[in-house]
């Protein structure tokens, strides 16, 4: 009766099982995993947040495919601030960046083409992929004290089928950015063979140092680029259910590309009124939460490191910026083992590696938005047990 494409094995995770029963049973539990931002004790200004929903013009419908033009004008000047000049006709509203990558998937991909996404990264592509009939290739990154996307690698992936390469910038959970020398030869591989670049920016502001400026790919004129953000991380405002993706590159590529991706977004119009009549509103709320979330950031991976410094077993990759932060541990049974012994025995909750694709054991990743007390507890209970 189904769909192959949906066939997918439903039966729960042995962490998630585990976590479900521990918390069911009311155990202690120091959840190091955290990573929405509205549960962790930031502040919000609740008056402007829900102030902005109740716009009297959203008593009226007046259905915008690419989505109504101030929340637009917002996106540019959030982009304009970053030094990347976009134009208000290359922008597109989205309900969330997975929606933004399945507009794109269905523009570039017939069923069974191929898209390159990086090995570690964020574990949401593979059902974002199978629900668009769009196969994965993998190709790694690097690690050499901080990494690196591997270019020949990358370009052994390519086949016929390939259509585009997904840069996560910076990436999630590595928290590196794709320096400007990979992002020319980036361009120069994708331009050259007529692939797209899909550019995930959602943790782009938040650069752990404060000196680090990256670029965007939001105004890329190399290749045909779709650089995508939005609400849930920029203003940390995930139930907003606001994000877009920007189009780049050669004229007349982009060109069509847009009237395409245009008309996908009318067959569904998924953006609603209050929130895109509010979007430039929330868009000016990301400052006072990006200082509160990056500050916590910094205390919490001081702290990270104040502990590893106190024993030898454990370590930490570098990074540069993001939320999350990976420890490398005495690979002594797999990660997903680590895991639940971490949980029934010290009702520590953390993510294996091989959730992220970790290809080998020994690596655990953990949100560092957790509220600092939680966090300084769990990483000394954690370290703890390793010695
Ligand atoms: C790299 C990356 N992209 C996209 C998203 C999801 O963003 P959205 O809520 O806009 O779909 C996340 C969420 O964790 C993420 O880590």
């Amino acid at each position: 009766m189904f769909a192959k494409r949906t066939q997918w094995n439903l039966t729960p995770n042995r962490l998630s099982e585990a976590l479900a029963a521990h918390r069911a049973a009311g155990k202690p539990l120091i959840d190091l995993t955290v990573s929405n931002p509205t549960e962790c004790g930031l502040v919000y200004d609740r008056e402007a947040i829900l102030g902005a929903l109740r716009n009297p013009e959203a008593l009226r419908y007046e259905p915008n495919a690419k989505g109504l033009e101030p929340a637009r004008q917002a996106v540019v000047e959030y982009y304009a601030e970053r030094g990347a000049k976009v134009g208000v006709e290359d922008i597109l509203l989205t309900t969330s960046t997975s929606e933004a990558y399945s507009y794109v998937f269905r523009t570039l991909c017939d069923p069974g083409d191929e898209i390159l996404i990086p090995s570690p990264s964020y574990p949401l592509f593979d059902f974002l992929a199978d629900i668009q009939d769009v196969k994965l290739v993998r190709y790694p990154l690097l690690y050499d004290h901080g990494w690196l996307i591997d270019f020949h690698a990358l370009e052994q992936a390519i086949t016929p089928r390939t259509r585009g390469v997904i840069v996560v910038h910076p990436n999630n959970p590595t928290g590196h950015f794709v320096k400007p020398v990979e992002m020319g030869r980036l361009n120069a591989i994708c331009s050259a063979r007529g692939f797209a670049i899909i550019a995930d920016e959602v943790f782009l502001d938040f650069a752990h140092d404060p000196e680090t400026h990256p670029v965007s790919f939001a105004a890329n004129p190399a290749a045909l680029t779709f650089a995508l953000s939005g609400l849930s991380k920029i203003s940390g405002l995930p139930q907003m259910k606001a994000a877009w993706l920007v189009a780049s590159g050669p004229q007349e590529r982009k060109r069509e590309a847009l009237a395409r991706l245009e008309l996908i977004a009318d067959t569904y119009l998924s953006m609603n009124a209050p929130v895109q009549l509010a979007l430039p509103v929330f868009l000016q709320q990301r400052s006072a939460f990006q200082k509160q979330l990056l500050s916590r950031v910094r205390r919490n991976l001081a702290e990270l490191d104040r502990l590893l410094a106190q024993q030898k077993p454990c370590s930490r990759l570098e990074l540069e910026a993001g939320w999350y932060a990976v420890l490398r541990v005495p690979a002594t049974r797999s990660d997903e083992e680590l895991a639940l012994d971490l949980l029934s025995a010290q009702g520590i909750y953390l993510h294996p590696g091989h959730f992220y694709d970790f290809q080998a054991d020994g690596f655990l990743v953990v949100s560092l938005i957790s509220p600092e007390p939680q966090f300084a507890r769990g990483f000394a209970d954690l370290l703890g047990s390793f010695n």
